[in-house]
C-alpha cells in the first residue's frame, strides 16, 4: 500500500482521487485550503492518514502545507491535482504574483522543492496547454492585459513542462503529467461531457500501479494512455528556461545545477 499527499482535495477531481485511493486501502493525506473547507470532507477525512491546511495562492501558506506534509512523513507519490480556472483579473497574492501563475504553477513547484522527494510525482494539466505558447518574458502578467483563459493555458502548458523537466533532472523520480478531460466538476461545469471516472483514475493509476505501463516517467496523460504534448513540453531548452524563471521570480532553485 502506498502514502499519497493530493492537493486540493476538498471538491472534484482530487476528492474523487482520494476516495478511491481510501477504498483501494492507501495511505491518503488530503488537502483543504481552509478549516471551513476541511470541514465539509469530514466522513472522508476520518478515513484518512492526515489532513493539512493551507491557501496555495500563499507563498508562506504553502511553505506550512509543505512542513505539514513533512511532519507526517515521506509519501510515496504527490498528485499535483488543485488548480483555479477563469479568474476575473490578475488578483494579487500576498507575495504579489498572478493568482492563477501562483496556485497552477508556483505552488506545485515550491511544494514540489519543499517536500521529502517521494518516488511518484503526478501534476494536473489540461488539453488547453496546447494554446499556452508565448514568451516567458511576463509570466507573472505585469505588463500584459489580463486575459483568464491564455493565463490558465500557459499555466498548464508551465506545469506539464516542469513534469517532464522533472523526469529529466530526477532520474530517481517518476514525473508526469495528466490531462483529466472535460469533466463535471465545480470548474469544468454540469455539462461538460467527459468522464469524472476516467478523469481522475489515472492519476490514481500513476500513483500507486505497480503495473510496467504505470512506471514510466516523463509522460503526458489523458486516460490511461500516453499522448503526444504540445512541442514545448518535451523541449529541454524550453524545460530549461522556465525552470531558470521560476528561480528567478520566486527565489528556490529547485535544481542544484543551473541549466
Ligand atoms: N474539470 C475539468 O474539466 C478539468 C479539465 C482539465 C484540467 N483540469 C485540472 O484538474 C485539476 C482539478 O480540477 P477540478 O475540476 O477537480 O477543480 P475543482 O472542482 O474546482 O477543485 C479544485 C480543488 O482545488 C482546490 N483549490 C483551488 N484553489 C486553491 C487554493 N488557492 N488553495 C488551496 N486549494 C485550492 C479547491 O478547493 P476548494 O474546494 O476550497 O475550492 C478544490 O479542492 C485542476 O488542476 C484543473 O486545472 C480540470
Amino acid at each position: 500500500m502506498s502514502r499519497i499527499f493530493i492537493t486540493g482535495s476538498t471538491d472534484g477531481l482530487g476528492l474523487a482521487a482520494a476516495r478511491t485511493l481510501l477504498r483501494q486501502g492507501h495511505d491518503v493525506v488530503l488537502h483543504a485550503r481552509s478549516r471551513e473547507r476541511a470541514a465539509a470532507i469530514s466522513d472522508t477525512s476520518a478515513a484518512a492518514l492526515g489532513l493539512v491546511i493551507g491557501d496555495l495562492a500563499s507563498a508562506a501558506e504553502t511553505r506550512s502545507i509543505a512542513e505539514q506534509v513533512n511532519a507526517i512523513g515521506r509519501m510515496d507519490a504527490v498528485i499535483h491535482n488543485a488548480g483555479i480556472y477563469l479568474e476575473r483579473s490578475r488578483g494579487e497574492t500576498p507575495e504579489g504574483h498572478a493568482k492563477t501563475l501562483a496556485v497552477n504553477l508556483l505552488a506545485p513547484y515550491l511544494l514540489t522543492a519543499w517536500i521529502t522527494r517521494p518516488d511518484r510525482l503526478i501534476y494536473l494539466t489540461s488539453g488547453m496547454h496546447r494554446s499556452g505558447a508565448s514568451s516567458l518574458d511576463d509570466i507573472d502578467w505585469k505588463r500584459r492585459p489580463w486575459n483568464a483563459s491564455q493565463a490558465y493555458s500557459e499555466s498548464k502548458l508551465h506545469i506539464a513542462t516542469l513534469a517532464a523537466a522533472l523526469a529529466r533532472h530526477w532520474p530517481d523520480v517518476l514525473s508526469n503529467s495528466v490531462d483529466p478531460g472535460w469533466v463535471p466538476t465545480k470548474m469544468g461545469g454540469a455539462g461538460a461531457p467527459d468522464d469524472l471516472e476516467m478523469g481522475h483514475l489515472t492519476q490514481t493509476w500513476l500513483a500507486t500501479s505497480d503495473d510496467g505501463a504505470a512506471r514510466v516517467s516523463g509522460g503526458y496523460w489523458y486516460h490511461r494512455q500516453q499522448r503526444a504534448a504540445a512541442a514545448e513540453v518535451g523541449d529541454v531548452g524550453f524545460q530549461d528556461a522556465l525552470v531558470e524563471k521560476l528561480a528567478e521570480l520566486i527565489g528556490v532553485r529547485l535544481f542544484a545545477e543551473r541549466p
